[in-house]
C-alpha cells in the first residue's frame, strides 16, 4: 500500500508517494530527494549529524517517520543560504573555524539555526555548549562552534 504525504522542503511544496510507510525522513532525503546535505551518523539518534528543521524545531531526521510528517514544512541545510549569500549561522562557522572534517557540520549549523530561534540560548558558552549537545563531533571542534553559534546571535 503506498501513503501520500505533502510536504514544504525548503520553501517548495511536494507531493510524495511512500511505498514504505517505514521510511525515515533522512533515508528520504537523502536517497529519493537528493538532499545529501544531511548526514547519517549513527542512525539511532546520538550523534546529531542528521539534524533538519521540522516546523521550525530541531529534529533527528533519523528517528522521524516520513509517513509522520503530512502538512510540515521541513528545512534542510540546502535550504539556508540565499543563492550565492550564505545564512548568517553558515558565515559564523567559517569566520569561526568551526569545523575539521565537516561531516557533522550540517547537523550542527542546522541545530544551531533552530537553537537560536528558540530564543533561550543567551550570550553563556556554557549555557550554549550544553543545548547543541545533542551534536557530536568527532574532531573536537567544539570551542569554534560555540563561538560560531555566539557569534550568529548577534
Ligand atoms: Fe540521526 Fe545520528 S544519524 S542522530
Amino acid at each position: 500500500m503506498s501513503l501520500s504525504i505533502s510536504i514544504t522542503l525548503n520553501g517548495h511544496p511536494h507531493e510524495i508517494a511512500l511505498d514504505d510507510p517505514r521510511v525515515t525522513l533522512l533515508d528520504l532525503l537523502r536517497e529519493r530527494l537528493d538532499l545529501t546535505g544531511t548526514k547519517k551518523g549513527c542512525d539511532r539518534g546520538q550523534c546529531g549529524a542528521c539534524t533538519v528543521l521540522v516546523d521550525g524545531r530541531r529534529i533527528n531526521s533519523c528517528l522521524s517517520l516520513a509517513a509522520s510528517l503530512d502538512g510540515a514544512e521541513i528545512t534542510t541545510i540546502e535550504g539556508l543560504a540565499d543563492g550565492d549569500v550564505l545564512h548568517p549561522v553558515q558565515a559564523a562557522f567559517i569566520e569561526n573555524d568551526a569545523l575539521q572534517c565537516g561531516y557533522c557540520t550540517p547537523g550542527q549549523i542546522m541545530s544551531a539555526v533552530g537553537l537560536i530561534a528558540e530564543g533561550h540560548a543567551g550570550d553563556d558558552p556554557e549555557r550554549v555548549r550544553e543545548l547543541m549537545s545533542g551534536n557530536i563531533c568527532r574532531c573536537g571542534a567544539y570551542h569554534g562552534i560555540v563561538e560560531a553559534v555566539l557569534e550568529a546571535q548577534k
